[in-house]
C-alpha cells in the first residue's frame, strides 16, 4: 500500500505545502538573455499541475559576475514582472514556488559575464578553467548585499521559499572549502573563519525573507575528496544553517571543479562536452584528458544514504 503520509500537508515555517513532495533545483537551461521565457514557465506549472508540494526554479544568480551560463536566471528589477509570471503560474497549478539562488564564484565565465570570475582565493580551477580574482572585502559586502536584494525582490513577486546554494563548490562552498579557501584573514583558515561568509549570507537572507518566504539552504554533507570539508565541518555547517533560522537543509555533496560526477553519478559525458566547446586548446583537454582528470563515481539507489 502507498505510504499516505507523503501525500499529506506540512508547514515549512511560515508555508503550508499541500503534500511532502519538493521537485529538487535542476538546472532547466530554460532562460535567454538571463531573463524566464514562456518554456521555464510552461515547465514548472506543468510540474505544478502534476501535483507536487513545490517546485524549484534552479541556480538562479543573485550578482551579473556569478553567472556560469547564458541561459541561466539572474535575478534583477528588470525582469520583476515575467518573475511574478513565473510564481503565478506555479501558484494556479496548486504548488508553492521556491527558487534556487546562489553565485558560482570560479564557475562563472568572463564570456558570459564580461567579469573575470571571483572566488575566495585565487587559485586556478582546472574545470572552469577560469584563474579567479581573490575577492576583496568589499566584494564579500556586495555579493551579500545582492543575497538580500534578491531576496527582497522575489519576496515582492510572491515566491514562498527560497533556497541559499551553500553546496556543490559554488561561491558559498568554495569559502567554507579548504580546497579552495587559502585566506589568511577573517574569512579563512578556521572554520569560524570559513563559515563566516556563509553566516552573513544566512543572516542578511533571513532578514529579507522575514517570516513570509520559507528559508531552505543547500549544503554539502561532504565535497567528495580528502581535502575539502571534513564530516565533522559538515555537521557544524547544517547547526550554523538552524541557528539562522532556516525551516530547511537540502542534503547534498560533491564540487564541480574537483568531483563533479560525485553528485551527478556515472561517467563524465566528455565527448558531447568537448563537442560543444568553441576554444580548440579547452576541446582537445576535456575530449582527451577529461577521463583522466575526473572521477568517475558509480550510481547506486540511494547513493548519498551509502556514501
Ligand atoms: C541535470 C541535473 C541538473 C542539476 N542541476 C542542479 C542545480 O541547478 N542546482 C542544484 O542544487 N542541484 C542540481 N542538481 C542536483 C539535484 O538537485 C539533486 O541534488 C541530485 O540529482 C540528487 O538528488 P536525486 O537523487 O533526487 O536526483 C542537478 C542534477 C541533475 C541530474
Amino acid at each position: 500500500m502507498v505510504n499516505a503520509k507523503v501525500f499529506t500537508p506540512i508547514q515549512l515555517g511560515p508555508i503550508t505545502l499541500r503534500n511532502r513532495t519538493i521537485r529538487a533545483a535542476a538546472f532547466e537551461g530554460m532562460c535567454t538573455n538571463w531573463n524566464v521565457t514562456n518554456d521555464l514557465i510552461n515547465y514548472h506549472r506543468q510540474v505544478s499541475d502534476g501535483g507536487i508540494g513545490m517546485t524549484t526554479v534552479a541556480y538562479a544568480s543573485v550578482s551579473k559576475d556569478g553567472l556560469a551560463f547564458p541561459h541561466q536566471l539572474w535575478i534583477r528589477d528588470e525582469i520583476k514582472s515575467d518573475l511574478k509570471k513565473l510564481a503565478d503560474a506555479i501558484h494556479a497549478g496548486g504548488a508553492k514556488a521556491s527558487i534556487q539562488i546562489g553565485h558560482t564564484g570560479n564557475m562563472s565565465k568572463k564570456s558570459v559575464t564580461g567579469f573575470r570570475p571571483i572566488s575566495a582565493s585565487a587559485k586556478f580551477n582546472l574545470y572552469g578553467p577560469t584563474w579567479p580574482r581573490k575577492m576583496n572585502l568589499q566584494d564579500i559586502k556586495r555579493v551579500i548585499h545582492d543575497f538580500k536584494k534578491a531576496v527582497f525582490l522575489l519576496k515582492e513577486c510572491g515566491f514562498d521559499a527560497v533556497e541559499i546554494h551553500a553546496g556543490h563548490g559554488y561561491l558559498i562552498s568554495q569559502f567554507l572549502s579548504p580546497y579552495t579557501n587559502r585566506r589568511k584573514d577573517e574569512y579563512g583558515g578556521s572554520f569560524e573563519n570559513r563559515s563566516r561568509f556563509l553566516r552573513e549570507v544566512l543572516h542578511a537572507v533571513r532578514e529579507a525573507a522575514g517570516n513570509q518566504m520559507a528559508l531552505l539552504v543547500k549544503m554539502n554533507m561532504w565535497d567528495g575528496f580528502e581535502g575539502g570539508i571534513t564530516r565533522e565541518e559538515a555537521y557544524k555547517t547544517a547547526q550554523i544553517i538552524e541557528a539562522h533560522g532556516a525551516e530547511a537543509i537540502v542534503l547534498s555533496g560533491g564540487f564541480v571543479s574537483k568531483a563533479p560526477m560525485y553528485i551527478m553519478r556515472g561517467k563524465m559525458p566528455t565527448r558531447i562536452m568537448a563537442k560543444n566547446i568553441s576554444n580548440m586548446v579547452v576541446k582537445f583537454l576535456v575530449g582527451v584528458l577529461g577521463k583522466v582528470f575526473i572521477k568517475p563515481y558509480p550510481f547506486q539507489e540511494g547513493y548519498l544514504l551509502c556514501s
